[in-house]
């Protein structure tokens, strides 16, 4: 067994509580579109799902929480869309900041930064500062993320040590790779749900999810919340995690 793969064993709590859930929170427009409101309304509910789930998170005691807020190939969407979308991460940040902070959640964000807003840019700065001592829960929001992305910034990371002659070639091993990501100090999640009905990664965290469990939810996000964690987590708690080996009731 790989180090990376005896490292997931341990992460896995006894408890059967995930250590590190993402969530990629999908569904906002339709949920808009089936009430005949505009899509911008479903983006605000889908921050208050948000909201209702960090505190549920928090209440249950995960210590990771991934949520996938906007994707690098989000760009593509109407202009308006991307205001929209651009407006609420600024606002849920200002709002949010102070008392996800008493909460003593810590936050932290991947994805590129290069190209996104100055003001935004600066925000992610301050919202990582301020909270980085906290330990209750590290909410790793993934924004102008792609996975693919990461994996190459990685990649580029490593041949810049390479080129440098801190690291030779022989050394670019997987630990090397998962340990030059966006959030290295982060484990690999145990639990990743998809709300939305529909059933794809979307090029969200592709080499984290290696052993994650799917979970897919028909409901869209703006509905998400405690009871729909908590039917995920039992879910969870019923699978059988092997990592390529024979499950634990046989390898007993
Ligand atoms: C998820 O909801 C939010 C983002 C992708 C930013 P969508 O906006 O993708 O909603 P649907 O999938 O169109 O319903
Ligand atoms: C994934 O949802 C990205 C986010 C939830 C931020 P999308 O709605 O962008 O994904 P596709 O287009 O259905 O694959
Ligand atoms: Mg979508």
């Amino acid at each position: 067994m790989s180090d990376q793969h005896s490292k997931a064993r341990q992460h896995s709590p006894k408890d059967g509580t995930p250590r590190h859930v993402a969530i990629i929170m999908d569904g906002n427009g339709r949920w808009a579109e089936r009430r005949g409101l505009p899509r911008a309304e479903g983006h605000r509910q889908g921050v208050e799902a948000l909201r209702r789930t960090v505190k549920a998170a928090i209440e249950i005691g995960i210590p990771y929480l991934t949520v996938y807020s906007f994707s690098s190939e989000n760009w593509s969407r109407p202009r308006s869309e991307i205001a929209d979308l651009m407006g609420l991460f600024k606002r849920y940040i200002r709002r949010d900041l102070a008392e996800l902070h008493r909460g003593g959640v810590k936050l932290r964000m991947i994805g590129e930064r290069a190209g996104v807003d100055a003001d935004v840019v600066a925000l992610i700065d301050e919202a990582e500062q301020v909270t980085r001592a906290n330990e209750t829960l590290t909410l790793v929001i993934a924004f102008n993320y792609g996975g693919r992305a990461e994996i190459a910034r990685a990649a580029r990371r490593l041949a810049e040590k390479v080129a440098a002659g801190a690291l030779s070639p022989g050394e670019v091993t997987e630990e090397q790779l998962a340990a030059h990501l966006d959030a290295s100090e982060v484990p690999d999640p145990d639990l990743l749900i998809r709300t939305g009905g529909e059933e794809r990664i979307s090029n969200f965290l592709l080499w984290q999810v290696a052993y994650a469990e799917l979970v897919f939810v028909d409901a869209f996000w703006p509905e998400f919340g405690k009871e729909q964690l908590d039917a995920a987590l039992a879910i969870y708690s019923g699978r059988d995690r092997r990592y390529g080996g024979l499950t634990q009731r046989s390898s007993r």
